[in-house]
């Protein structure tokens, strides 16, 4: 409700900016033509890093996605009699609920655990009998912990495929799925091997790789997609952004970086603006804060979008939610659909 205290918003599809955009998802499928042999090899297998897509198992996923996006029809509920189970010891909005609606919609059912404190991790119990018990109770299971090492414990004894839901400051591959997703659906010529000058992107990241989970998994991802950047500017005044090895790893896989420290002097030549709230110290979180703001008087480009994994905090304005820079609610939305395609793939539903 609104301030008047009876008011609904405008259903979505009633939106000016129609956030949800079928006409892009639509324009996907028809740029990548269809080929799920890439597929089989995430059947049955645990989804713990980036690093384990190839660039042409993220072209069918995002193209899956747009098929669930666009035709709801699709789902004959093929997860009926399926369990997912959701660990979360960590906070999450998006990453689980996205999860838990995805498997809604694909039929199956879901066991959820939002609070260590309810499990035996409470009395000492360790992460590989949790495992074992898991393995007994559901058909897959996606765990989020700050713990960079959980999901790999849990593994040892885990007999159903397991997702990392983020694990401290590692990774988040599944965030980066969907932020693939909405850049592919923005910009479908992003999945041609040389994209034309003119659809090239020039793309800027607000934020330190080091300590942003979220960005270590994307980067990895845009590394399939270096033929169609023209530079990432990396835009902090950390004095060592990177992890050990980090920009190394990405620079042999293709990617090019510029840094700078002067957001207002970069947004005025950035397609895409990539922001992000929460920098793991390894004990725990601190926020970007203003230094770095997005807001309505940010000089950005008439055509530039901007996307965030969110939550956000000072650094992304509500200012920019009724322009159409937003593309952080469509990015959000379009991750039930990304993680149907991967849900679907890795049961095998898809075939
Ligand atoms: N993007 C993301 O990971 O959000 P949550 O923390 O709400 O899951």
């Amino acid at each position: 409700m609104n301030r008047d205290g009876i008011e609904l918003r405008k259903p979505l599809e009633e939106e000016p900016l129609d956030l949800r955009g079928f006409e892009r998802p639509r324009a996907l499928i028809r740029e990548i033509e269809e080929d799920l042999t890439p597929l089989l090899d995430l059947v049955q297998r645990p989804v713990v890093s980036a690093r384990q897509f190839s660039r042409e198992q993220l072209l069918q996923l995002a193209r899956l996605a747009a098929r669930f996006e666009t035709q709801p029809q699709l789902s004959t509920r093929p997860l009926t009699g399926k369990i997912m189970i959701t660990a979360f010891y960590e906070p999450s909005t998006r990453t689980r609920l996205s999860f838990e609606s995805a498997w809604h919609r694909l039929g199956g059912d879901i066991m959820s655990i939002t609070d260590p404190a309810s499990t035996g991790l409470a009395k000492g119990e360790s992460l590989q009998d949790i495992g074992e018990m898991l393995s007994g109770y559901g058909h897959l299971v996606v765990l989020r912990d700050s713990n960079e090492q959980s999901v790999y414990e849990m593994l040892e004894t885990l007999r159903v495929p397991i997702i990392n839901g983020g694990n401290g400051l590692d990774e988040h591959p599944t965030q980066a799925l969907a932020d693939i997703y909405a850049l592919l659906k923005w910009r479908p010529a992003m999945s041609r091997e040389t994209p034309p000058g003119s659809e090239r992107v020039r793309l800027g990241i607000i934020g330190v790789p080091g300590r942003m989970r979220t960005i270590r998994s994307l980067l990895l991802l845009l590394a399939h997609f270096s033929t169609a950047l023209d530079e990432i500017v990396l835009i902090t005044d950390e004095q060592e952004p990177f992890a050990d090895g980090q920009m190394d790893e990405l620079s042999d896989k293709g990617l090019r970086f510029r840094i700078s420290d002067d957001l207002n002097a970069e947004l005025p030549s950035l397609d895409v603006v990539y922001t992000n709230s929460i920098l793991w110290t390894g004990e725990g979180f601190e926020e970007l804060g203003q230094k770095f703001r997005l807001d309505a008087e940010s000089p950005l480009k008439p055509s530039a979008i901007v996307l965030h994994p969110l939550a956000r905090g000072k650094e992304l304005s509500r200012q920019l939610d009724s322009t159409p820079h937003n593309w952080y609610f469509a990015q959000a939305r379009g991750a039930v659909f990304i993680r149907m395609a991967l849900l679907s793939t890795m049961l095998r539903l898809f075939a």
